[in-house]
């Protein structure tokens, strides 16, 4: 057993009571590999915010659990070495199981979310209760899900949205124990949120989505006054990305994501943490398709994917100071 305290991260709980308090939302990214975790590390210390670095289950295959564990590490070394110690959690993305999540706290995460979203309710909230009764032990915080989000999360496929039900939540946080609470107001994962037939299109002929479920969010808030709300699924789709990533020979078509103004408008509320993941990969992918199409005799890996690592600590500097307002927090 390794405490996350002992690797120098820190647990959610202060970062969300400051967060709530400003009116700004603590930025959650997710990481695979060296380059992101350079990126999210970098762009947070040069702006001064406090970081979530999330790993799903499908990152924990793809990178290895002990890896992962000494790279968050690292990023804790990393951070001091850039001149500015910034706090850092290192959080399970989407978990779904207990046993999941006590490995999870074993290898030094300081946050891990389980995901009963999918299971009917008491299901629910016995599988999160049992979670957060084993983390609070050592003082790791919980997320929980109630309301089902439309999109791809790992293998889980749901087709449409479960809006979160307000007259849930007293009751579901007084009964886990939880200590933040992600709920479904017509955000989604991945880079398709919103279908073209349900935008209207604006004075520069692009797509604009309907907005979320504002109205939810503030139910939510009048009944757990002060809790810490998660938005999953909020990448906006850059489409100077898409433009990009088409342009040099990939094929996205339709994607549409989160308008930043919402999610600013979001970052004001009891909202404490926001998840990004898609925009990341969309960045990235622009970058390295640009250099492959333009330089074709290219093939030393740091040539792509050091301008790839670039474009994503712009991106996470544009997300810190001008979508989520957690810039200068930490
Ligand atoms: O919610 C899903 C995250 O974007 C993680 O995606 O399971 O493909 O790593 P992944
Ligand atoms: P996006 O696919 O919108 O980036 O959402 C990521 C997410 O919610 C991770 O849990
Ligand atoms: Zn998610």
């Amino acid at each position: 057993m390794v405490s996350y305290k002992e690797l120098g991260l820190v647990n959610s709980r202060e970062l969300f009571k400051k967060a709530m308090e400003g009116g700004y939302a603590i930025p959650a990214f997710n990481f695979n590999n060296m380059e992101q975790l350079q990126a999210i590390i970098s762009a947070c210390v040069e702006t001064k915010s406090p970081v979530i670095l999330q790993v799903s289950s499908g990152a924990r295959k793809y990178a290895n659990q002990t890896l992962l564990r000494y790279m968050a590490q690292g990023a804790v070394e990393f951070a001091k070495e850039l001149g500015y110690p910034i706090p850092i959690v290192l959080h399970l993305d989407h978990g779904d199981s207990f046993e999941l999540c006590k490995s999870c706290i074993e290898f030094g995460f300081s946050s891990v979310m389980i995901d009963g979203s999918h299971l009917p309710y008491d299901e629910n909230v016995a599988l999160t209760k049992k979670v957060v009764d084993y983390a609070h032990q050592f003082d790791v915080t919980v997320e929980g899900e109630l309301g089902v989000l439309a999109g791809i999360e790992d293998d889980v496929k749901a087709e449409h949205h479960t809006y979160t039900d307000p007259a849930q939540v007293v009751d579901f946080v007084s009964r886990t124990g939880v200590d933040s609470l992600a709920i479904s107001i017509g955000t989604s994962h991945g880079a398709y949120k919103f279908k073209p037939e349900q935008c209207t299109i604006d004075e520069n002929g692009r797509l604009v989505p309907p907005p979320l479920r504002f109205d939810i969010l503030k139910e939510v808030e009048k009944r757990i006054p002060g809790f810490p709300i998660v938005l999953h699924g909020a990448s906006s789709v850059p489409q100077e990305y898409v433009d990009e990533i088409n342009r040099y020979g990939g094929k996205l078509k339709d994607s549409i994501g989160v308008p930043e103004e919402q999610l600013r408008e979001a970052a004001k509320s009891a909202v404490c943490k926001i998840n990004i993941d898609s925009d990341g990969r969309l960045a990235m992918t622009a970058a390295v398709r640009r250099v492959l199409w333009t330089q074709p005799a290219e093939f030393d890996p740091r040539k792509y994917l050091g301008p790839a690592r670039d474009e994503l600590k712009k991106l996470y500097m544009h997300k810190t100071q001008n979508v989520l307002g957690s810039a200068g927090k930490a």
